[in-house]
């Protein structure tokens, strides 16, 4: 019996070809229906590749059984997945780190400068014909030099921006509980740790870095808004519903804070009421990752971390590798 192997969205090379050698691959071409995915599973699938639309439940991965294995994100997020679940089913989880820090940490500042400097409001105003000229206080901003950026979640992508805001002379502050002992050498005597409350009340910009958690979820809501600078920036590249998004449509309009950048949305790719009509907040239609080079490299360890599985090896990069800890992986297809 080959190998198979379940693709909901195409991925870019090199994962179609790294795949289509060892494997049957199909690919959906559409996210689809749990009634749909399950059927799919139910056919016998040895290997899930999802992506972080696909809600992968507990009840998707018992369609997949007895034959799943491991499923393999086309992302580092694994929100959209039931880890927990996998793990009790002896189903590896695989996601695609590093690769695309780079790319997220750029976005994560394009957002910052476009709210700070009002950009968005900027080419509104001169697409509709309001710009008649220069004018000593026409759509004034933030300075991002001597600025402090407070970044919540101090990982790759964190530590990626740090970099970036230290080269725009920002300072830095960062909240994160668990990070001390594993800051890179570089930033070592340049960044600041506080407590989240006091960052959000010292910072002149917030980023968002945190992985979405049941702990995480609404971790800026109406009382860590209300902490924030009037003059503030939040900018988000994480996950939407680390923001709650309806307090934040508040915030915007009544000028609790003074504008925001954000990436991802709490339910995603809807809109909360409001915030499409917010002149102080850009919206991007979550492009952190969304560079040529970098979605190939998520292609390439999605693929990698599949091609592990089949074989019967931890896939390289696995945020549950204990399932398979206790008595292997399931038997190898014939
Ligand atoms: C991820 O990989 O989790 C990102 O959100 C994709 O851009």
């Amino acid at each position: 019996m080959p190998a198979a192997v379940l693709c909901t969205l195409r991925l870019p090379e090199p994962a179609p070809s790294l795949l289509d050698a060892v494997a049957e691959v199909r690919v959906l071409g559409r996210i689809p229906e749990t009634a749909e995915l399950c059927a799919e599973l139910a056919a016998g699938v040895d290997v899930l590749c999802p992506q972080l639309r696909d809600r992968v439940t507990a009840a998707v991965l018992d369609a997949g059984l007895p034959r799943l294995r491991a499923v393999c994100n086309y992302a580092v997020g694994v929100d959209n997945v039931d880890v927990a679940a996998a793990t009790a089913r002896g189903i590896v989880v695989g996601n695609t780190p590093g690769v695309l820090t780079d790319a997220t940490a750029d976005l994560a500042l394009g957002l910052l400068l476009a709210a700070a400097r009002r950009i968005r409001e900027g080419d509104a105003e001169v697409r509709a014909g309001r710009f008649t000229g220069w004018e000593p206080e026409y759509l004034l901003g933030l300075d991002l030099g001597g600025a402090l950026l407070g970044i919540v979640g101090f990982g790759r992508i964190g530590q990626a921006l740090a970099r970036r805001a230290l080269a725009c002379s920002m300072r830095v502050a960062y909240a994160d509980s668990g990070r001390a002992a594993a800051i890179d050498a570089d930033l070592a005597g340049r960044v600041t740790a506080m407590p989240l409350t006091e960052l959000l009340e010292q910072a002149d910009a917030v980023s968002l870095h945190v992985p979405l958690t049941v702990e995480t979820r609404h971790l800026i809501d109406a009382a860590a808004l209300r902490r924030m600078k009037p003059s503030a920036v939040l900018v988000n590249t994480a996950r939407g519903a680390v923001v709650d998004e309806a307090a934040l449509v508040r915030a915007l309009r009544e000028g609790w804070i003074a504008a925001a950048g954000l990436d991802v949305y709490e339910d995603e790719p809807r809109l909360t009421a409001g915030l499409a009509e917010c002149p102080n907040a850009v919206l991007a239609p979550h492009l952190g990752s969304a560079t040529v080079r970098t979605r190939a490299a998520m292609a390439e360890l999605c693929a990698g971390n599949a091609l592990a599985a089949l074989r019967g090896v931890v896939p390289p990069h696995c945020v549950n590798p204990h399932a398979w800890a206790t008595g292997g992986p399931p038997s190898l297809p014939g």
